[in-house]
């Protein structure tokens, strides 16, 4: 009796585990270390720059990694270059991540609820939590903390290179998780038993 609520038990922890695995997020910041590119980091555009996160004026916020150049750069309160205490996003299946476009201008709603999917970059005590996106901005992709759609400070906040002010974008590509699996549809125990 006693044997078999074991086996019972086990069975019910492994289906557990293996649920939370299909759901779980799959992606995580590895320490960066100058000139080391972890071989599951993030690219922003097949270009050879990556995704960071760094602290900076009070913000954990997502920073653009330039390993050529031997730093990383974020925007708060203006331009920041950073050297060292960076986190490099990572993941192990990059089919999960897609750019996901994004109109700041029209209602969320309209286009199938803005922020799903979208992956947090950090946190700043004044605006809450912060997402990450990209922008084609003076030559080059620029990734760099998006706020939220809720917030009246809302969309994403890039560098100007001539003089390192801020500069907010309504319309750009927000970084997403993809997390369906078999294709889309999620398979239940009652599909199983048809
Ligand atoms: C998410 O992944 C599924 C399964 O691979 C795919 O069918 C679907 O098109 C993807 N959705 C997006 C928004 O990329």
């Amino acid at each position: 009796m006693q044997y078999s609520t074991h086996i019972l038990a086990f069975f019910i922890y492994l289906l557990c585990v293996a649920s939370i695995g299909a759901f779980m997020r799959d992606y995580y910041w590895r320490d960066y270390s100058p000139g080391e590119i972890p071989y599951d980091a993030i690219e922003v555009s097949n270009d050879g720059k990556y995704i960071g996160q760094v602290y900076v004026n009070g913000g954990l916020i997502p920073a653009m990694i330039y390993p050529h150049l031997g730093y990383s750069v974020a925007e708060l309160h203006g331009k920041q270059v950073i050297k060292e205490n960076i986190k490099i996003l990572c993941c192990p299946d990059h089919s999960k991540l897609y750019w996901g476009y994004v109109d700041f201008k029209q209602p969320s709603s309209a286009q199938g609820g803005l922020m799903k999917n979208a992956i947090l970059g950090g946190f700043h005590k004044d605006v809450g939590k912060v997402f990450i996106g990209k922008v084609h901005h003076e030559g080059e992709w620029k990734v760099a903390k998006v706020i939220s759609i809720e917030n009246i400070y809302n969309g994403l906040i890039v560098w100007k290179n001539s003089d390192g002010s801020p500069l907010n974008f309504k319309q750009f590509y927000m970084l997403k998780y993809n997390s369906s699996t078999f294709g889309g549809s999620i398979v239940t125990c009652d599909d199983i038993s048809r």
